[in-house]
């Protein structure tokens, strides 16, 4: 009955873990999540009242394709002043968060057998879209600073290489590429004429004062070879009102539009006027929360346990180490059987000896969590 594509998509391996800690949940014991993929933050305040007041004004109908035009001025806007990048209102697409998002690009861009290059440690879903949308995903390796392996890149690229995937800062790592890092990917990309499907939704949550850099911003023609993706979902704590885009070359924005058209249509008119009032509003709605993960992220790594190795996260609020070698399904149970810690194996991200935490929780949260885990390593030494 199910389709050969979908019987193929790889069922979670965190569904055990969850399914586990839910039972424990269950039993009363105090399990802590620390698996959560978006802020532990409420919607702004002022950003629910402007919603409320646009139903009750009755904007509530289908809206066009791409978006309303206001928010694509506003997305365009925000480019030009906080990313230097050009892109007119009909270059940006806007759709049900950035997930849907990426996957209109990959319906957009990929033949079958197109190859696509993911970087790893990844976020879960690039590989299952790319496959779904009928690619082939390729992984390039990561270097001693968790970065993609440059000679690896350059090994991987060939006729069949349609894209790479660029995520900066990084889910699972945090880490955040440098300038001089991004003008060196750009360089290859440009020689061998490989589009960038730039994923920035984590652009805003970066630390120490680092100011992000988008790959578009390197040059023209770079840009002309950049699929910029971002949403509302982490920067504004609105993840689910179902707001990304992209801002691209006209043909590959008109070609999402068509997909848009026939399949899911506009995302919702309400939440498409919040992204335009959050988006306007910018910085004074989220600089609280990303100082608050800041504190959070020093505090894991002043206390988390010596053995631990991972690198040092920029960006993002997730922490992604290993211990002992151990493989990632492994630790992962036992740190839920042992100490009713729930934390993601790195297995889904590629990279199985690692597992990856989230401190999108509260301080409290995460004290209890560094004494479990300290524990957790004196017990399995
Ligand atoms: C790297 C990355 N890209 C995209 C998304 C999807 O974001 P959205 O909620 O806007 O669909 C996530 C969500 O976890 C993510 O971590």
């Amino acid at each position: 009955m199910i389709s050969e594509r979908v019987r193929n998509l790889k069922p979670s391996a965190t569904l055990e873990i969850n399914k586990k800690a839910k039972e424990l949940k269950a039993k009363g014991v105090d399990v802590i999540n620390l698996s959560v993929g978006e802020p532990d933050f409420d919607t702004p305040e002022p950003i629910k009242d402007f919603a409320i007041k646009v139903i009750k004004e009755g904007f509530t109908k289908y809206t066009d394709t791409a978006g309303i035009q206001e928010l694509r001025e506003a997305i365009s806007n925000k480019l030009e002043k906080e990313n230097g990048l050009s892109y007119s209102p009909s270059q940006i697409v806007v759709s049900n968060g950035a997930k849907h998002s990426l996957y209109n690009i990959f319906l957009a861009i990929l033949d079958p057998g197109d190859e696509v290059i993911i970087p790893a440690p990844y976020w879960v879903s690039y590989p299952e879209m790319v496959c779904l949308a009928g690619g082939v995903p390729v992984f390039c390796r990561w270097d001693k600073n968790f970065k993609m392996d440059m000679e690896h890149l350059k090994f991987l690229i060939n006729r069949k290489t349609k894209a790479l995937i660029l995520n900066s800062p990084s889910n699972p790592t945090g880490i955040v590429y440098e300038k001089a890092e991004i003008d060196s990917i750009a360089e290859m990309l440009i020689k061998s004429n490989i589009l960038c499907i730039s994923d920035e939704v984590y652009e805003k949550i970066i630390y120490d004062g680092k100011k992000y850099v988008s790959i578009a911003s390197h040059s023209s023609e770079m840009k002309r070879n950049t699929v910029i993706v971002n949403a509302v979902s982490k920067t504004f704590a609105m993840t689910g009102w179902r707001i990304g885009y992209i801002a691209a070359e006209k043909e590959i924005a008109d070609a999402v539009s068509k997909i848009q058209g026939q399949t899911t249509s506009a995302p919702s008119s309400i939440s498409q006027k919040a992204a335009v009032f959050a988006i306007k509003e910018g910085q004074a709605l989220y600089s609280e929360m990303v100082n608050e993960f800041q504190k959070r992220r020093d505090f894991l790594l002043k206390n988390l346990p010596e053995e631990f190795f991972y690198p040092v996260p920029m960006g993002a609020f997730y922490l992604f180490f290993s211990y002992n070698e151990m493989d990632s399904l492994t630790l992962c149970k036992q740190l839920l059987e042992e100490k009713y810690l729930a934390a993601v194996p790195g297995v889904e991200f590629g990279a199985d000896k690692f597992i990856r935490i989230s401190y999108a929780t509260s301080m409290k949260n995460l004290e209890i969590t560094v004494d479990r885990l300290n524990d957790f390593v004196r017990e399995n030494k």
